[in-house]
């Protein structure tokens, strides 16, 4: 399963970047909001877009498929990495099909039931997004909606990719690769957790110590 760090911060991206962790990088406009500091968006995508070796999805705002197609195609002239990522709704699937058709990535985000994401694997979308944890924080069940799409996808052969966005905590990230999904976003935070374990750190303590008792160098 690939692994995209879910943020705009580009120190955050630096580091999972050089740790050889990440396999490409989602923003969205909030995720912007809170890295910015002032700075134009389109320079952040592109200073991202170089760090890492990996598709870097930049959301477009426009609500028409007209207003998205014009946005998409000036982020996607940005860096060959830019993936246009545009909303689930009638327009934003057209505007998929049309960046398709020119060979632009594309990341259909906010899809909340499987057959959205079947209409977007219709239109081409290189990427499917649905959103685990804003279903579960409204009692709904995020993980069935990924085991749904996986199946419907198998079923037909399709061949977008199914990226769990919208992760909380590491078991989604656990369930999404038992489950066969292709990519999860991960934001920061729940990435670093990844690599942790309270017996790894208990081990490295003990072997530490015996190895204090031989009195030897390396
Ligand atoms: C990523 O593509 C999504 O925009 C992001 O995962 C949404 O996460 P949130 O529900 O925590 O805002």
């Amino acid at each position: 399963m690939k692994i995209f760090l879910d943020t705009a911060n580009i120190s955050e991206i630096r580091r999972a970047a050089e740790a050889g962790l990440i396999d490409g990088v989602t923003t969205n406009p909030t995720l912007l909001a809170r890295a910015s500091g002032g700075k134009d968006a389109k320079e952040i995508f592109k200073e991202i877009a170089e760090i890492v070796d990996g598709p870097v999805s930049a959301e477009v705002v426009g609500l028409d498929a007209e207003t998205m197609l014009s946005e998409g195609q000036r982020l996607a002239e940005l860096h060959p990495n830019i993936v246009i990522k545009v909303p689930l709704t009638e327009d934003g699937l057209k505007a998929c099909r049309q960046f398709r058709a020119e060979g632009i990535g594309v990341n259909v985000t906010l899809c909340f039931s499987p057959l959205q994401a079947l209409l977007a694997a219709k239109a081409g979308a290189t990427f499917i997004s649905p959103f685990v944890g804003r279903l579960d924080d409204i009692a709904a069940d995020g993980m069935q909606l990924i085991s749904q799409i996986r199946q419907i996808y198998d079923n037909y052969g399709m061949e977008t990719e199914i990226l769990v966005a919208s992760i909380r905590h590491p078991q989604h990230v656990v369930e999404s690769a038992l489950m066969g999904a292709d990519c999860s976003t991960i934001p920061p935070k729940v990435l670093w957790q990844l690599a942790k374990h309270p017996l790894t750190d208990k081990g490295i303590d003990a072997f530490l110590e015996d190895w204090k008792t031989l009195g030897q160098d390396l």
